[in-house]
């Protein structure tokens, strides 16, 4: 069931990616992880018509809807939320997602996405996924 509306996501990120030129691409499939160990889902983006693109986290719990995780608007900035946190690095187009000490809890499906800091919010990049 996970896989499935994983790869109804990211068919749904590839359609909008080509449409507007921008995109980004996650680590696929799933990651096993021992308990207490760091997590790395890495995410890189491409922004080809966003002046100021906005990066996003998103998780979804089992049996939940999508809730954000971490959301980034300026280059560098270095957010963290519960444990979590992402660089924003612009040279590198990056904004991978690390915890230092997973917990079982933590399984869930993650999704990085990419907005517009002028025309859209949070909410905004919410609707679209
Ligand atoms: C994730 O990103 C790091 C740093 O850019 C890199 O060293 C690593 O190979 C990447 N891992 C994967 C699975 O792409």
């Amino acid at each position: 069931k996970m896989n499935a509306s994983l790869g109804l996501v990211v068919v749904m990120l590839l359609i909008l990616g080509r449409t507007h030129g921008n995109s980004v691409t996650q680590t696929e499939g799933q990651v096993t992880i021992s308990e207490g160990t760091l997590l790395t889902i890495n995410c890189t983006y491409s922004a080809t018509t966003i002046a100021y693109p906005a990066l996003f986290w998103y998780v979804q719990y089992p049996g939940e809807g999508l809730k954000l995780l971490l959301k980034a608007v300026t280059a560098n900035d270095k957010v963290s939320n519960k444990g979590f946190e992402a660089t924003y690095n612009k040279e590198a187009t990056s904004f991978h997602l690390e915890k230092a000490s997973v917990q079982e809890s933590d399984s869930a499906v993650y999704y990085c996405a990419l907005g517009d800091t002028v025309a859209e919010t949070a909410e905004g990049a919410e609707r679209k996924l």
